[in-house]
């Protein structure tokens, strides 16, 4: 390799870094999470029936079906343009800081994928105000008509931004030919790709259909001036739906299969990491368990609306409801565990270090090829320092120090709580930890700098103290190999 790297290695950012948050991944976490929260059910689910119920009133001249989509359409308006908005943009603001390197390389592969998403999710956001703002105004059956085909343009863009978003997705848990001919189309078609946008746009569907089910539960009592009115059209309306919960629940767990079984061997043993840690078998179990308890709420919920002579109380939506929510929040931080040691399968680890690099490393030193580091040769004076630096690129993107997988936590339960430790047997594990945690990376580094990390180690173990990221610490540029003049700025 001759010493030159590509660009966009972990080494080349300052690493912000938040002590006991390990590399901002619960923050990462918390607003994808909440993103794909709202965007699957309301923006992806509900538009298209929101849609199919303005076509539906209109067509048969239900003025009160029409009422009901328009007031349902009110509440997903305000929750997709604001908390649903800021969340999308919060990705990119939370990524950027904590995995620059990562979304600096998706970035390079997607580019033009992710112009035409920006482009889709422009026309979403404006087709969403459109049709919304409009909706009164479309008193007259030719304005209607064009109402309603605002309305079906604004499902085909939610639908295409997932559609587009969820290329990266499964890129970056396996990235297939890509990683050889690195070409824009094979990134696009990934393996994963087909398998997981049916999944999510099924899942979508059937949880857009719960939502509206649900919110037409509180614009169904007393509004219509005869309350017969109301409970017939809640009936009509929960019928239908239980159709659309049934079909996709059927859809989502024939693409949910075929998903599964298309995730590499090795991230599929990832999920069990139950070998390792109690912690992650008890999280396994319930997994399936509420994986298999929410298919029973949603085939109970949907066969009990097909009933005619049976409504679904109010209440018992909520059970659904929740139990998607969890069930979301479960797969995405499956996805997301998983793909260890990997940020893009097969290519980077987690950590910013390429797969080509890292024998590179391993052989010619970390220290003398990162751009902010404070020393580049490792002496007696600086050893703990230089460990620290270590700590910060290698191991910081998933753990602390001492707050939430806390590295002198991880030692502790390893060997033992008031054990000693021996600094031999660390070095030892640290060199071989992705043989023996395959979830882990290789560490990126010579024996000496592994001697390094561990001598940071023992002496965070004796003094605890906060680690601060380049944020607050400010950088430091020494310049490459071996130079004997260090500049230092703040
Ligand atoms: C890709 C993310 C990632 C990186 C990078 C990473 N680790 Fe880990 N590490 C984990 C996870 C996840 C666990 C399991 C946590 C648990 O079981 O609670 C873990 C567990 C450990 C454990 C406990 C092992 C055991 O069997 O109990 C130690 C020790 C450890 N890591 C040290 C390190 C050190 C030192 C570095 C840097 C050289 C590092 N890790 C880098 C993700 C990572």
């Amino acid at each position: 390799m001759g010493g030159r790297r590509e660009p966009f290695s972990v080494m080349d950012f300052p690493l912000y870094y938040i002590d006991h948050l390990a590399g901002g991944r619960l923050i990462i976490g918390i607003i994808a999470s909440l993103h794909v929260l709202i965007n699957h059910p309301l923006a992806v689910g509900a538009y298209p029936l929101l849609t199919w119920m303005e076509w539906t009133a209109f067509k048969t001249n239900r003025p009160e079906i029409d009422r009901l989509a328009y007031r349902i359409t009110f509440i997903v308006f305000i929750v997709t343009t604001t908390v649903g908005a800021m969340t999308g943009v919060g990705i990119w603001l939370s990524t950027s800081l904590f995995a620059p390197f990562a979304i600096g390389s998706l970035l390079r592969v997607f580019f033009w994928g992710w112009f035409a998403e920006w482009l889709v999710f422009i026309a979403e956001v404006g087709l969403i105000c459109w049709w919304f703002l409009t909706w009164k105004q479309a008193d007259t059956p030719e304005k209607k008509r064009k109402h309603i085909q605002i309305g079906v343009a604004l499902s085909i863009m939610s639908w295409l931004t997932m559609a587009l978003i969820v290329a990266v997705l499964g890129f970056m848990m396996k990235p297939g030919e890509w990683n050889q001919t690195r070409a824009f189309w094979d990134a696009m078609t990934n393996p994963l790709y087909v398998p997981q946008l049916g999944f999510r746009t099924c899942f979508a569907l059937m949880t857009g259909a719960v939502f509206v089910w649900f919110a037409s539960f509180f614009f169904t009592k007393d509004q219509d001036k005869v309350a017969r009115e109301g409970s017939r059209l809640r009936r009509w309306i929960v019928c239908r739906l239980s159709h659309v919960v049934l079909l996709s629940l059927i859809g989502t767990f024939l693409f949910g299969t075929w998903y599964w079984n298309s995730i590499p061997e090795t991230m599929r043993a990832n999920s069990s990491v139950a070998l390792l840690s109690q912690q992650f078998m008890n999280w396994h179990g319930q997994f399936r368990s509420v994986l298999g308890w929410t298919i029973v709420a949603f085939l109970v919920i949907g066969f009990a609306g097909l009933s005619n002579t049976f409504t679904v109380p109010r209440w018992a939506l909520l059970i659904p409801t929740v139990m998607g929510i969890w069930l979301l929040g479960h797969f995405e931080r499956a996805r997301e565990f998983m793909r260890k040691p990997w940020v893009i399968g097969e290519y980077m680890y987690s950590n910013g270090i390429h797969k080509d690099e890292l024998a590179f490393l391993q052989t010619e030193g970390l220290l003398n090829h990162a751009t902010y580091v404070r020393h580049r040769e490792i002496t007696d004076v600086n050893r703990v320092e230089c460990g620290e630096d270590i700590f910060l690129l290698a191991c910081s993107r998933c753990h602390s120090t001492t707050g939430l997988n806390g590295v002198v936590e991880k030692f502790t339960r390893m060997y033992g709580e008031g054990e000693a430790w021996d600094s031999g047997a660390m070095q030892t594990f640290i060199k071989g930890m992705h043989q023996s945690r395959t979830f882990m990376p290789p560490f990126p580094g010579t024996t000496e700098e592994a001697a390094a990390l561990v001598a940071y180690l023992q002496d965070l173990r004796e003094r605890p103290r906060t680690l601060p990221g380049a944020q607050s610490a400010g950088i430091t540029v020494v310049p490459p190999p071996f130079s004997p003049v260090a500049a230092t700025q703040p």
